[in-house]
């Protein structure tokens, strides 16, 4: 008898080198470094050769990455005149999946069957390049207007802000973009990287694989959530009406949004680091908030008072979307396109992972339909 397990829980899947959680102990590390290091001491650049390659660059290497990765940053013209063609209404995450997918077009000559050649390798770069450049492009061009250029002389968050907002960031604001970018970088093997893998299981070119996590990312269970945390919160409205609610919708068997990982049972340090960053700022710069922090900070106490025994807790998407919303103000539905520019870097490292030991995924299922049977006679 094979024991069914209902998403997997629990169920080893691969063997990976690139990020690991202490679920317990509420630790996230990439490479053996901890999240809260890496946020402290590393650029999104660093991180993502941390990622790609095992070790953290140099100096020097750092410096070759990030103009490799500036080299990169614009996109052909056909993309854009696609993007033209589709309805302002688009979800920004379909957008781009259907982006990202059709860059194969330009690259036939990657494969998965040569990971190592320059083509290859030039078009993992690219990827993680130019996804920053076709959420800006999509949110210019859904607005009417034409994109903002990269500037290759930008690094990596800065240059994906000054595309997406048309104007230039304080070096405030690019730290903490910069951060953001870190924390989503990498979460070992979750939906999305999971869905990945199975695609680059297939050794299919690295794009479908790519495209495929975009897809599972934009889930309201996975990626999706931080929107619905802000929607949550808005219809809260403020913290004096936050028991009332949560109460209301666990009665209802609902799920409070950005509560909960299948990993963590104590608080995510995602979900710590970033509630951190939100206060330093506001204590730096004396900005004022609306009123979504406060709620958020009470559906927060509620939830640690009705949920805890359930070991849930506030995850990453708990706290970004307020950040996003209320210091960076970017819209919406832009939240889970940055979360997965940022995600690119570890579904990358994790799809050389894979065709590098590759064997296809093929699970097995408990049949539970009809016995054999004749087909009805006429
Ligand atoms: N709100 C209320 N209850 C929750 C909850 C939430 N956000 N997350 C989990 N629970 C409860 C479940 O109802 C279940 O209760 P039960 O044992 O009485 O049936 C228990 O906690 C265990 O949860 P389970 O559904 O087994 O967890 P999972 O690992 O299958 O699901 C998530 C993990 C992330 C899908 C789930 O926590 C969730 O839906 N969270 C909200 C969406 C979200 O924020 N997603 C972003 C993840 S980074």
């Amino acid at each position: 008898m094979i024991e069914y397990i209902p998403g997997l829980a629990g169920v080893p899947a691969t063997e990976s080198s690139i990020s690991s959680i202490d679920g317990k102990n509420g630790i996230l590390a990439y490479r053996g470094y901890s999240i809260e290091d890496l946020v402290k001491n590393a650029s999104f650049e660093e991180v993502s050769m941390l990622l790609l390659h095992g070790e953290l660059p140099n100096q020097q290497e750092t410096e070759e990455f990030r103009c490799l990765l500036q080299s990169h940053y614009r996109v052909k013209s056909n993309i854009r005149t696609m993007m033209w063609s589709l309805p302002p209404t688009g979800h920004p995450m379909n957008v781009l999946q259907m982006a990202i997918a059709s860059m194969a077009t330009f690259y036939p000559e990657a494969k998965a069957a040569t990971p190592d050649s320059a083509v290859t390798q030039n078009a993992l770069i690219h990827i993680l390049s130019t996804t920053a450049t076709l959420v800006s492009m999509w949110e210019n061009i859904r607005n009417g207007y034409d994109p903002v250029p990269p500037d290759p002389s930008m690094g990596y968050a800065q240059n994906f802000l000054h595309m997406l907002c048309g104007k230039e960031p304080s070096d405030d604001i690019v730290k903490l973009f910069d951060a953001c970018l870190i924390l989503h970088a990498e979460h070992t093997i979750n939906a999305s990287t999971f869905s990945a893998m199975v695609t680059a299981s297939t050794l299919t070119n690295p794009f479908a694989a790519m495209s495929a996590a975009v897809g599972t990312l934009a889930g309201p269970l996975h990626g999706g959530a931080n929107e619905d945390v802000l929607n949550m919160l808005d219809e809260i409205g403020e913290a004096k009406n936050a028991r009332a609610y949560i109460e209301n919708r666990l009665k209802n068997k609902e799920v409070i949004w950005g509560m909960g990982h299948r990993e963590y049972s104590v608080k995510d340090p995602r979900a710590t680091i970033l509630q951190k960053m939100i206060e330093e700022y506001v204590n730096k710069t004396g900005v004022t908030l609306s009123k979504r922090f406060e709620t958020a900070l009470e559906v927060e106490r509620v939830c640690e008072e009705l949920l805890s025994a359930k070991g849930v807790y506030p995850n990453v998407d708990f706290y970004s979307g307020i950040l996003y919303a209320e210091i960076l103000h970017l819209p919406t539905d832009q939240f889970t396109p940055i979360f997965a520019v940022a995600r690119s870097a570890g579904w990358l490292a994790h799809w050389r992972e894979q065709v590098s030991h590759n064997r296809i995924f093929r699970p097995t299922q408990i049949y539970t339909g009809a016995d054999f049977r004749k087909y009805p006679s006429k």
